[in-house]
């Protein structure tokens, strides 16, 4: 099984004055029924816009993207150029790659993440450009020197070259201290009541069978800096929790779960144990607590916890987005 999108990320989130703009794009050979590469343009997380090899075209995700594309015809028709342009490129550079590789048979993924964050409040900005290939980090580029990293051994052929080409560098230095923020900004423009918003999520407590699992789902919330984890005796737990990553929900809001293996407590300890849901910026925290008579089970009614079917690569990369963004975010 191939092992999609585990490369890295680099997605920082801290403050609600910070906003990123990212583009995914997705080059794909050996898998049909997909177009060749797929691009997503991504707004605090959230899918903006979309286009891939078979469209040509960019195609708005929101509402507030089609009134972008209507008050600005001419940037929409940058923006899609610029869509169409790096897909070129991409597409070229996967064939590069492959060929360099001698791969040219079986299924490969070449990925590409670059994007931007601004503070409002500092009114800095970082700005990353990395590439992955068959669902490794590959290269990422180093915008202090404009050098390219090898992050793969087999990367390092195309390091040297692209090394070569300080023009290019340039031009991504500008891309991404640059352009990547006046669209970001553009885009928040436009987006900036929806982007801006707070949704607090519902959160209920699930079980498949009375010996299973506790699970705890928190769902539509925004925006996804967000956490959700079990405590007991008001101290969070970590061992015997499994906590699921941020995924994004097909309304723009996100979803979470995190899972509590109730075996070794004892019925008069569970009163000791809450799952809590909290958000940054939200004062008042979530909280249910570990209760038999909230859980939802199977045996009453079934139960909508399916994560939305998966039926594009994009909405992989979305979702790897997420679960990396959480992993990182675990760790600070
Ligand atoms: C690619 O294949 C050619 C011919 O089979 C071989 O000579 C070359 O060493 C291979 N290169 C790599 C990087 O494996
Ligand atoms: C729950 O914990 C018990 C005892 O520690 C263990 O045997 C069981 O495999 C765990 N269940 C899950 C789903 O992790």
């Amino acid at each position: 099984k191939m092992r999609l999108f585990l490369f890295l990320l680099l997605c920082h989130f801290s403050s609600p004055v910070k906003h990123s703009f990212s583009g995914i794009f997705t080059a794909s050979t050996g898998t049909s029924n997909l177009p060749e590469v797929v691009a997503v343009a991504l707004v605090n997380n959230i899918e903006a816009s979309y286009c891939d090899s078979k469209i040509e075209k960019a195609i708005p995700k929101q509402d507030w993207m089609e009134n972008l594309r209507d008050g600005e015809p001419e940037y929409w028709k940058e923006y899609a150029q610029d869509c169409a342009v790096n897909r070129l490129f991409f597409e070229e550079q996967f064939h590069i790659l492959k060929r360099r590789l001698n791969q040219t048979t079986s299924v490969h993924i070449l990925q590409k993440v670059i994007g931007c964050e601004w503070d409002d409040k500092t009114e800095t900005s970082h700005g990353y450009q990395n590439y992955g290939f068959d669902g490794e980090d590959f290269l990422v580029f180093d915008l202090k020197t404009l050098t390219w990293i090898a992050t793969k051994p087999q990367a390092v052929i195309t390091k040297h070259y692209w090394d070569r080409q300080k023009t290019t560098n340039d031009l991504w230095k500008y891309y991404l201290t640059q352009v990547c923020v006046d669209w970001l900004k553009k885009h928040l423009k436009y987006g900036r009541i929806s982007l801006m918003r707070t949704d607090l999520p519902s959160v209920s407590l699930l079980q498949k069978t009375p010996s299973s699992q506790v699970t705890c789902h928190a769902t539509g919330f925004y925006p996804d800096r967000a956490d959700l984890f079990w405590r007991k005796d008001g101290e969070e737990l970590h061992e015997d929790v499994d906590k699921g990553e941020i995924l994004p929900n097909h309304d723009g809001t996100f979803q979470m779960s995190v899972d509590l293996n109730i075996s070794s407590i004892a019925a008069e300890d569970w009163k000791k144990y809450d799952c809590v849901f909290q958000m940054s910026d939200v004062k008042d925290d979530i909280i249910t607590k570990l209760d038999k008579s909230v859980i939802r089970t199977n045996q009453k009614k079934p139960l909508d916890m399916t994560i939305p079917i998966i039926s594009t690569i994009v909405i992989s990369v979305i979702l790897l987005g997420g679960y990396i963004f959480t992993k990182k975010r675990k760790k600070v």
